[in-house]
């Protein structure tokens, strides 16, 4: 039996923000130094950034880009970061027990920012500092002139504010591993404080509060509701953070994560508009979905690491073709809740949980995951359509009964053409596919790209750093207003209809 669906403009969901295309460079492995920065890489530039990375990025589509961290802010000593780099302190980074050298700081990135036309959104560190430090950090950053530290900021080469307008009031404070972890009610004030302040500097920032480090914390729920009560007119957003992983060989279970991501999204949504309703608040709370991605947490690092290094080699997960799929699913799950999802960072952007790999003084390379994003931030712009599955539905132990599609819709408004991101989750046979477009007008097909593989655990690798990529669809077509199609087994789809 074929899943269906039906589109009809009338019935959207919300226009994408382009926020929604975001990543996240962490000082954390190797994805700053010899990642992103690399002096005396062939392909370095001036200021030691490697072009072939930065092409790569662009061609990526990353909107925005959460800066320094991740663990790592919660011990930032931003001023360690700017200025003269031999007058750059050395320091201890007590997340990922490496050593931080500083050479690639605060300025760097906004010069990083500028060259791939990413928006910044940056960390405060409301781990071992406060609210002090942040105002510091935002009069640095954004004053124009004449105080002190805007003034070190020019006599630092940089004599534009950088307008830094999104910022993170910390990092999973709720989460024991975390520098100066605190309870919800500590967190709460400090967030509202720290906010409060910020804005007396600029009304305009637009502000994101931690929300639980994972949907499975034990304070989840309550963290938000607590966190919510004190902060909610300082705060615009509310942070979600998601990995997945295959455990035990539940493979089906794996491919089915969208389901617990979706669960995630509109409990969140629950929690915000019941504290918005205690509060008698007119305005709603966004959630900015600012790390998410497939992340092997439970494999051992295959690389020997000593506490201490610089730049070592830490969540340098290989992606296969299977994880692209499941990569995809969740992407699915952002766009189909864009009208609360106004945010949302791919962790990380290069070598740690990354669709883009490097080697030190060698190549540049496309993980699987590259494509899902790329293709998604390319052409998902515009308005959600809402896409109600009729669809055959696999067991799974994590889920229950689980529907063998997963997709949504995106429709350029000006345009009118309609691009349809799809997976599909059996590991075995192909999906026929039926898209009812009568409500949308005639259409044809324009493209159908899939990534699939007879070799589920294919990767991409510096040898063969092609192995992986997007073919086209054959057979895919509109007849009489009804669009037909066949997904190829454990399969991520783009379908663009003109
Ligand atoms: O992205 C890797 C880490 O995952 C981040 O530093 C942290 O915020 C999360 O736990």
């Amino acid at each position: 039996t074929p899943a269906r669906f039906t589109l009809d403009p009338a019935f959207g969901i919300g226009a994408v923000h382009p926020r929604l295309y975001g990543s996240f460079v962490e000082h954390l492995g190797r994805c700053v130094y010899t990642g992103i920065y690399e002096p005396g890489h062939p392909q370095a530039d001036t200021d030691g950034l490697r072009r072939d990375v930065l092409e790569l990025i662009r061609e990526l589509g990353v909107t925005t880009v959460r800066y320094p961290g991740g663990n790592f802010v919660s011990g930032y000593r931003w001023e360690d970061s700017v200025g003269p780099r031999e007058e750059r302190p050395v320091r201890l980074d007590l997340a990922w027990k490496s050593t931080e050298t500083n050479e690639f700081g605060l300025g760097e990135f906004m010069d990083f920012c500028a060259k791939t036309g990413m928006e910044p959104m940056m960390a405060v560190n409301l781990g071992t500092r406060g609210v002090e430090d942040a105002l510091r950090l935002l009069e640095y950053s954004n004053h124009p002139g004449g105080t002190e530290l805007s003034d070190r900021r020019a006599a630092h080469g940089a004599k534009e504010p950088y307008g830094i307008k999104m910022w993170c009031l910390g990092n999973e404070m709720d989460g024991p591993w975390q520098t100066g972890h605190k309870t919800a009610e500590e967190y709460g004030r400090l967030a509202a404080e720290t906010a409060r302040a910020m804005r007396m500097i600029d009304p305009g920032l637009e502000l994101v509060a931690c929300g639980s480090s994972a949907s499975s914390m034990p304070t989840f729920g309550s963290w938000e509701a607590t966190v919510l009560e004190a902060a909610y007119d300082q705060v615009d957003h509310i942070s979600l953070h998601a990995y997945y992983e295959e455990i035990d060989g539940d493979r089906d279970s794996f491919l089915a994560s969208a389901v617990d991501m979706e669960h995630f999204i509109e409990s969140v949504v629950a929690t915000c508009d019941h504290v918005r309703a205690r509060l008698k608040e007119k305005k709603r709370i966004n959630l900015s979905f600012d790390e998410w991605n497939v992340w092997y947490q439970k494999r051992p690092n295959p690389h020997q690491v000593e506490d201490w290094q610089q730049a070592p080699r830490l969540l340098e997960d290989v992606y296969t073709v299977t994880d692209a799929v499941v990569f995809g699913s969740l992407l699915i799950a952002l766009l189909r809740h864009a009208d609360r999802v106004t945010a949302a960072s791919l962790a990380q952007l290069v070598n740690v949980i990354a669709p883009i790999m490097t080697e030190p003084g060698g190549p540049a390379w496309r993980q699987t995951t590259f494509f899902p994003f790329a293709q998604a931030s390319t052409y998902g712009r515009g308005r959600v359509l809402r896409v109600d599955v009729d669809s055959p539905t696999y067991p799974t132990a994590r889920f229950g009964d689980v529907p063998l599609l997963h997709a949504t819709a995106v429709m350029d408004d000006e345009s009118g053409d309609i691009t349809v991101f799809a997976v599909n989750r059996s590991q075995t046979d192909p999906l026929p596919l039926e898209i009812d477009l009568r409500g949308v007008g005639a259409h044809t097909v324009a493209e159908h790209l899939a990534l699939a593989d007879s070799a589920p655990e294919a990767t991409n690798t510096a040898d063969r750093p092609d192995r992986v990529t997007p073919r086209p669809a054959t057979g895919t077509a509109v007849t009489d207003g009804v669009l037909h199609a066949e997904l190829e087994p454990l399969s991520w789809n783009m379908i663009r209809l003109t």
